[in-house]
């Protein structure tokens, strides 16, 4: 899915650049242009940020499937 229309950025290359390194919006803009015209892609492209850490600092539990 697109979330930067402007520049044509994906939901898809914003978490390969988070699992790059990529930690901030204005990383995000420097390796992909992300929030670099309008800007209204911003908010949405954080919360893709942060999703990413967080799947990185948590540790991951076992849930069981239901039978
Ligand atoms: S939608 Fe990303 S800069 Fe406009």
């Amino acid at each position: 899915m697109y979330v930067c229309i402007c520049n044509a950025v994906t939901d898809k290359q914003i978490r390969r650049a988070a699992r790059q390194g990529a930690e901030s919006v204005s990383e995000l803009r420097e390796r992909l242009g992300v929030a670099s015209n309008c800007g209204s892609c911003a908010d949405q492209a954080r919360e893709i940020l942060d999703h990413c850490s967080e799947r990185r600092t948590k540790p991951r539990l076992y849930v069981p499937c239901p039978a």
